[in-house]
């Protein structure tokens, strides 16, 4: 059989976990293909990969910050969910052509569901609109909540954000009033992982039954949900989006779907 390259291409991208996820599932499923990592650098050598990859055998890339929006540019074709939030983190290259697709909402989806939230919930705020937040707001409006809020350092981009997908959006300084109401709070900033500065945010008013997501993966868990986890709240951080989103990656280029997703979590929360 002939061998297959799959990569990540990210920058920076040595802290990524997907090689570790898709070596795992490559080796459980038998298949002739390799997952590395590679650093996209800046725009133009990103462009360069995208067109020289496909002649060195590769069947495809997942696509991370900052490159996400390029991708989606350079896409020949794109999956109506691709199109519904502007960014690709899959591309297939199939019979010269490169096709984008967008697995992070359904991956946010599949997150959300595993966290079996009764009541479900209506409300959300989200923290943050850099490159994860349009896949998460796509994904909250999918799973029918009510009112979806942003919040973000610099406003214009949580005010782009909220008139694309029809949010509200939130000042930066109100991000912690007003919690009362949410059920839903989820952090898409940078701030509270490993070296950079914490979320300086109160959320200590936010109803006992709120669930609390960080994206983050490194550390496992940040003070936001160390916090709520002490109040009794449901806490996740970023390794089930991470999971859930490279399932279809995987399958789009190999024709088969992982199944183990609980375990290929917990795989990746012992990894260092
Ligand atoms: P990008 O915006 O390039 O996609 P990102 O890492 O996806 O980058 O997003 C970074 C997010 O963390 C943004 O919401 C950013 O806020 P700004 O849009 O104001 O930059 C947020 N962020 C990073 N550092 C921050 C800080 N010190 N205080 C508040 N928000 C911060």
């Amino acid at each position: 059989m002939v061998m297959r390259h799959v990569a990540v291409i990210g920058h920076p991208i040595g802290q990524s976990k997907s090689p570790a996820l898709h070596t795992r599932w490559i080796k459980a499923h038998g298949v002739e293909a390799d997952y590395t990592a590679i650093d996209g650098k800046d725009e133009d050598s990103f462009r360069e990969l995208i067109r020289t990859l496909p002649e060195k055998g590769y069947a495809g890339v997942n696509v991370t910050i900052p490159f996400k929006q390029l991708a989606f540019e350079l896409c020949d074709e794109r999956t109506e969910r691709a199109e519904s939030v502007g960014t690709a983190n899959l591309l297939v290259f199939h019979d010269g052509k490169v096709i984008g697709d967008n697995t992070d909402i359904a991956g946010f989806r599949a997150a959300l569901s595993s966290m079996a939230l009764d009541p479900a919930p209506r409300t959300a705020r989200i923290i943050g609109a850099g490159g994860a937040a349009p896949a998460i707001i796509v994904a909250l409006k999918e799973s029918g909540l009510e009112r979806i809020e942003i919040t973000n350092r610099t406003a214009s981009k949580a005010i782009e954000l909220a008139e694309r997908f029809e949010i509200k959006p939130i000042g930066w300084a109100a991000r912690d009033t007003k919690l009362g109401e949410i059920d839903l709070l989820i952090n898409t900033t940078s701030l509270g992982m490993e070296g950079q500065p914490p979320l300086d945010m109160f959320v200590g008013s936010l109803p006992p039954h709120a669930a609390v997501i960080d994206i983050i993966t490194t550390p496992r868990e940040t003070d936001l949900l160390l916090g709520a986890r002490e109040r009794g709240q449901k806490t996740m951080n970023g390794l089930p989006m991470l999971v859930h989103q490279a399932v279809p990656s995987f399958e789009a280029w190999f024709g088969i779907r992982p199944d183990d997703e609980p375990a290929a979590i917990e795989f990746l929360e012992g990894l260092k």
